[in-house]
């Protein structure tokens, strides 16, 4: 058992926020698609709890509890993308004037959003690697007002102590975001580990199928809540019934496609250990992982992302990409089908050489999110690549 309730978590993920519809009996939470919704009276304006589908749309509130039920908390909020969740995120805790210290590993958008829109508007940002709490202390200033951090980290799977990292939050009054993208609540709960709202990119594990982009917070205190969700809806960032609706069928077997891909990350994370034509590997389930006690220790699986240097650097992993038939050149991660990327190019190109190199995003470093084929042809794919190269 596992989370906020007396249910398991596979019987929650299926269940949760879902009640057959009280007109028809059908089984599948409709899908909403309308603007307005027409009020009783004056007097009991609001009474069905909804007035505008920019503020809120019963298809979407469905996914909106059935993650809560997930990841825990006094509830959750669901966005257009995950760069809406993050954006929104950001812009009501904090203001003109705040600084923020984020992950020097995270998502190019992140990144993006950061240093190249919200310090437009007088936020400070600080990317500090997170995977020392030390540093983390060491960079809390008079202002700052919200520490965010991804883990595993976009591309290079480095790992932040979610407990370790909220207690220095908790010990200066400053709230801790988790973008738990990469492992799904079925993985890891940060806001169990202490930490304050937790963040996805629905696009990924959560939706599943490459079908719609979107994103979810969750958050352990209401007023954060409230705070997030008075931006969402002035910016107008909130996620379609549509999108919603896909969501919430992707997500009823989200845990059981994560242990089957993980299973497969492994057995390709072993394969290519064995490949003269690959100098490094780097997945959390592998040994040699350098943070291997921590992903143990905070997470219960290691997911399907992993990263390869190839031999010959940048010019050999171009080849390897171009000559790769099974997996997909695409910039997406989480999904049923195995995908590859090059994120010096593809999803960090925005992001300055100096700072991504420090970062450890080196330019022949091969992104894969592993999916849902057989391992057996996912690695037969590979080792043609390797060979040929
Ligand atoms: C870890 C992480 N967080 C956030 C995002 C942004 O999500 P979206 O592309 O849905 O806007 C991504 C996208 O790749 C991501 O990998």
């Amino acid at each position: 058992m596992s989370g906020n309730d007396k249910q398991h978590f596979k019987t929650r993920e299926v269940r949760a926020g879902v009640r057959p519809d009280p007109v028809t009996g059908a089984i599948l939470t409709p899908i909403y698609q309308t603007t307005t919704y027409v009020q009783e009276s004056v007097d009991q304006y609001l009474e069905k709890g909804y007035s505008y589908s920019r503020s809120g749309n019963p298809t979407v509130s469905a996914l909106e509890e059935k993650i809560t039920a997930l990841e825990g908390g006094a509830g959750s909020l669901c966005f257009a993308t995950g760069m809406a969740a993050t954006s929104c995120t950001i812009m009501g805790m904090v203001g003109s004037g705040d600084h923020v210290i984020l992950s020097d590993v995270v998502y190019g958008g992140t990144h993006r959003v950061s240093t190249k829109v919200l310090n437009r508007w007088g936020l400070e940002c600080s990317f500090v690697d997170t995977a020392d709490p030390k540093n983390v202390a060491n960079a809390i200033r008079d202002n700052t007002k919200l520490i965010f951090t991804e883990t595993p980290a976009n591309p290079t799977l480095k790992l932040t102590d979610i407990a370790a990292v909220s207690e220095v939050a908790k010990a200066h009054g400053i709230p801790h975001v988790v973008d738990n993208t990469f492992l799904t609540p079925y993985y890891q709960r940060p806001l169990e580990l202490g930490a304050d709202i937790t963040l996805h990119s629905t696009t990924k594990f959560m939706e599943g199928h490459n079908i719609s982009v979107g994103g979810s917070i969750s958050a352990a205190n209401k007023d954060h809540l409230e705070q997030i969700m008075f931006v969402r809806n002035c910016l107008g960032s909130n996620m379609t019934p549509m999108v919603a609706f896909y969501t919430l069928q992707g997500i009823k077997t989200m845990s059981t496609r994560i242990e089957a891909q993980s299973a497969n990350a492994l057995k390709v994370a072993r394969f290519l250990e064995t490949h003269p034509n690959v100098d490094q590997v780097c997945y959390p389930g592998l040994e040699s992982f350098p943070q291997k006690a921590l992903a143990d220790a905070q997470a219960s699986g290691h997911g399907s992302m992993l990263w390869f240097e190839v031999h010959g650097g940048v010019e050999s992993g171009k080849k390897l990409m171009d000559t790769l038939q099974l997996w997909s050149l695409a910039e997406n991660l989480g999904s049923v089908e195995s995908l590859v990327t090059h994120s010096v190019t593809m999803t960090h190109a925005d992001m300055p050489r100096e700072e991504r190199m420090a970062a450890g995003i080196t330019d022949g470093l091969v992104r894969l999110s592993t999916g849902l084929e057989s391992a057996e042809d996912l690695i037969a794919d590979l080792k043609q690549a390797l060979d040929g190269l």
